[in-house]
This record gives structure tokens, C-alpha cells and sequence, in this order.
């Protein structure tokens, strides 16, 4: 295993994750908004984020694919499980690991207008504001981290890495 360097660790996080949870309950009433995953970074972020939520959520799930049309690589998002929720008049919100250049979330905005929302807004544990390449509005972020690479808590490198517990960086990438 590569070294790694300690960045954010695991009671730090818990601690942020149950003030956003705590936020998002204040924010959304009495309503039952729906949690839309980005995978696979999101899945331990959405696991503990809901657990701390005092209200019925409901929870779906997208998926980032890549695939080429004609020269260049085209990316895309695919809604999992054929999507059981009807989005239209809901509030929906995005639930990521972190946000980078913006772009995944801002194909996801546009896949989800066309279903006519009443709201659509987004929680992420990182953002990286020094990378965006897109205008992003995100209401709910977690900590903000320079242009690095970090992995743990869902984030992979390589597909690796995605169980530990905490925030870190590798240090020979
Ligand atoms: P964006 O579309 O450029 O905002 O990229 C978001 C996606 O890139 C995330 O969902 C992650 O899968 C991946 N990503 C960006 N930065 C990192 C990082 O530092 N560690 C792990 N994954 C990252
Ligand atoms: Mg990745």
C-alpha cells in the first residue's frame, strides 16, 4: 500500500456530517426530499449523512458512464435501478463525495430539470473551489480542500481506497 497522509480524520467528519444533516432537517421542514446519490464517491458520505436526517427522505441513485462518440469520450449519467421516484414537484437533493471541475454535477442538473423538480440543490463532504470549470451553486458543502487529490470515505483512487475511514492524500502519485 502507498503511504498515505492523514487530512481529515474519521471524528472531524462525523462531526461536520451530522451539522449538515442537522442543517438539511432545519432547511426542508416538513417535507420528504429526495436524496439523489452520485456513485460510487457518495456511498459512505449518503449512509451516514441520512442516518443523522430527522425527517423520511427518500434515496436514488446516479451513475457517472463514459463512452465514445465518434473522436472524443463523451461523459454521461445514468439513473439507477430504472429510478422508482417520481421527481416532478419534489425536492431534490444531490448528494456527492467531491466536487471537482463541476461537471458531473452540472450534466446532473440538466438530466434533472426535464423532470421538473421543485427544487434541486447540493450537498457534498468535499468541494475543491479552486477547480471548478463550470458555475456550480452548492448549498451544503462539507470541507472545502485545495487542488489535490484525496481518497477515503468513497473516494477512490483507482477503485482503491474507498473503505478507509478517513480523508487523506497519497503522498507518491
Ligand atoms: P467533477 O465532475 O470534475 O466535479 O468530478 C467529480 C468526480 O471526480 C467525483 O465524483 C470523483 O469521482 C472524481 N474526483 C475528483 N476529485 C477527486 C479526488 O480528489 N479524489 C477522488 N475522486 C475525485
Ligand atoms: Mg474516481
Amino acid at each position: 500500500m502507498k503511504p498515505i497522509e492523514l487530512m481529515l480524520p474519521q471524528d472531524q467528519i462525523n462531526r461536520r456530517v451530522r451539522e449538515l444533516a442537522r442543517q438539511i432537517t432545519l432547511d426542508y421542514g416538513g417535507e420528504t426530499p429526495v436524496l439523489v446519490g452520485v456513485l460510487k464517491g457518495c456511498m459512505v458520505f449518503i449512509a451516514d449523512l441520512m442516518r443523522h436526517i430527522k425527517m423520511p427522505v427518500q434515496v436514488e441513485f446516479v451513475a457517472p458512464t463514459s463512452y465514445k462518440k465518434a473522436v472524443r469520450n463523451e461523459d454521461d449519467l445514468t439513473f439507477l435501478g430504472g429510478f422508482s421516484t417520481e421527481l416532478k414537484g419534489r425536492h431534490v437533493l444531490i448528494v456527492e463525495g467531491v466536487v471537482d471541475s463541476g461537471r458531473t454535477i452540472t450534466l446532473l442538473h440538466a438530466k434533472l430539470k426535464p423532470l421538473e423538480p421543485a427544487s434541486v440543490e447540493v450537498v457534498t463532504l468535499l468541494d475543491k473551489p479552486g477547480s471548478h470549470r463550470t458555475k456550480v451553486h452548492l448549498k451544503y458543502v462539507g470541507f472545502s480542500v485545495g487542488n489535490e487529490f484525496v481518497i477515503g470515505f468513497g473516494l477512490d483512487n483507482t477503485q482503491k481506497y474507498r473503505n478507509l475511514p478517513f480523508i487523506g492524500r497519497l503522498l507518491d502519485t
